[in-house]
């Protein structure tokens, strides 16, 4: 092997070294890559066991891949919801000599699930409308950043579960330009770019027989656009209202925080004889509940998971009459003694199925649904055995598409991309 191999990475992991880049990414043996599922791409993508984890490796241009490593990077720190990026990889040779393609390794997102793996039974109506609402989300937070996407899809997005909805990621930020803020004009672009991709994809999936009978591709693709425009208005309109509703303006607040994004700015303007005010709210980037569990716990949640977190501690606070103590400390208790506990129970087979804090939202979902089917409060620790039981252990379906971690990996054939589907055979 040529000994020129160039990487640029903020922190190289040494087993980076021992991979095969003497090879074409496509020649790469069974033994290194990982059958996970993955949507559809114009570059070579294979996923890649390292270290006690697993990269994703995409053969394009040196530009390329440079290009979207900085703006991956970028992204990161401004909080956006993305692919990690790991290393770019360029002057890669063969044994001969002769150039290969550079490479930009990402992080392979736990847990997330292309949109095609997500509908590989039926896409069922619901599914597809929270998907669609998760991507708006994203595209409204990428949107206030100021980063015009230009090829917003499906297929560049992967879905996380938050506590019954989605999650959306960005992972293809090839075609991202950062600007200091968007016109009207270059997000109605984006929103076009979406309606149209979406309604392709869904209509690939229609062609076949992948779509409930009744879902509308165009509508759904539509729906996005209204999602985006809801939450926008929500987000950004301003309101006025009489002086003496100035409760009004928390209300505002809360609603926004609701929406998990969070107010930098709220302009308050009264009018001259003061009985009318005006406000028109800043808004920053997601993750106020987030945010907050991860201070008080260390736990880094989906948002919607965060806030079922904390409105769990919340009322344990309220239980054991704790309003009154340092909320770390009660938040450190509630950990130690309601939340870990809960998660040690998961017996070992079942542990990676779902990610610790959609457990603990479904667990309390089903402590719920327990307590009004027989009327009693059902405590925690029978709630658990009985969710094992009855909810995590017939979630199969779903462990055989997410968790790698051992064993042989059965993925349907249909939501394996062709790569690796041929290097199965
Ligand atoms: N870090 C990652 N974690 C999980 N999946 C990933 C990751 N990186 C890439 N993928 C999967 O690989 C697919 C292709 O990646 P990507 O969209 O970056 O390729 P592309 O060739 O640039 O796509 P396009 O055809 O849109 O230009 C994605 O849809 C996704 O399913
Ligand atoms: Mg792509």
């Amino acid at each position: 092997m040529s000994g020129s191999l160039n990487i640029t990475s903020a922190t190289v992991d040494p087993a980076l070294l021992d991979l095969p880049w003497n090879l074409p990414l496509d020649t790469w043996p069974d033994s290194v890559i990982a059958a996970l599922p993955k949507g559809i791409s114009r570059h070579l993508v294979r996923f890649v066991h390292l270290s006690g984890y697993v990269i994703a490796i995409k053969e394009t241009s040196s530009e390329l891949a440079r290009r979207e490593y900085e703006m991956l990077r970028t992204l990161q720190k401004l909080d956006v919801p993305c692919v990690e990026p790991v290393a770019v990889i360029t002057n890669r040779t063969d044994d001969e000599g002769s150039k290969l393609d550079s490479v930009l390794v990402t992080r392979h997102l736990k847990f997330s699930l292309p949109y095609r793996a997500l509908y590989s039974q039926t896409l069922r109506p619901e599914t597809a409308t929270r998907t669609v609402d998760a991507l708006a989300v994203l595209l409204v937070r990428l949107h206030i950043i100021g980063f015009f996407w230009g090829d917003v899809s499906l297929s560049n997005t992967l879905f996380r579960r938050d506590a019954g909805s989605f999650a959306a990621y960005l992972v293809d930020a090839e075609t991202g330009q950062l600007y200091d803020g968007l016109s009207n004009g270059q997000r109605e672009n984006d929103l076009e770019i979406a309606r149209v991709n979406i309604a392709g994809e869904l209509l690939d999936l229609a062609a076949g027989g992948r779509l409930e009978e009744g879902l509308d591709p165009v509508a759904v693709s539509n729906g996005i656009v209204a999602a985006y425009r809801t939450l926008w208005s929500e987000l950004t309109g301003s309101e006025s209202f009489s002086s003496s509703e100035r409760w009004r303006i928390n209300e505002r607040v809360e609603r926004l925080n609701e929406l998990g994004f969070d107010i930098e700015e709220l302009a308050i303007r009264t009018d001259d004889t003061g009985s009318q005010v005006r406000i028109q709210p800043k808004v920053v980037d997601a993750g106020h509940h987030q945010r907050r569990l991860l201070r008080l716990t260390g736990l880094d949640a989906q948002e919607n998971q965060a806030r079922r977190l904390l409105n769990d501690l919340d009322s344990y606070t309220a239980t054991f009459n704790k309003q009154g103590d340092d909320e770390e400390m009660v938040a450190h208790e509630w950990l130690a003694t309601v939340f870990e506990p809960v998660i040690r129970a998961i017996p070992r087979d079942l542990k990676g199925r779902l990610e610790p804090a959609e457990v603990f939202h479904q667990l309390l979902d089903h402590r719920w649904y327990l307590s009004q089917n027989e009327n009693r409060d059902v405590p925690l620790a029978e709630a658990v055995s009985s969710y094992i039981d009855t909810v995590l252990r017939q979630r199969q379906d779903e462990a055989t598409v997410i968790a790698p971690a051992t064993g042989t990996i059965t993925v349907p054939v249909d939501i394996i991309a062709e790569d690796d589907w041929r290097s199965k055979v």
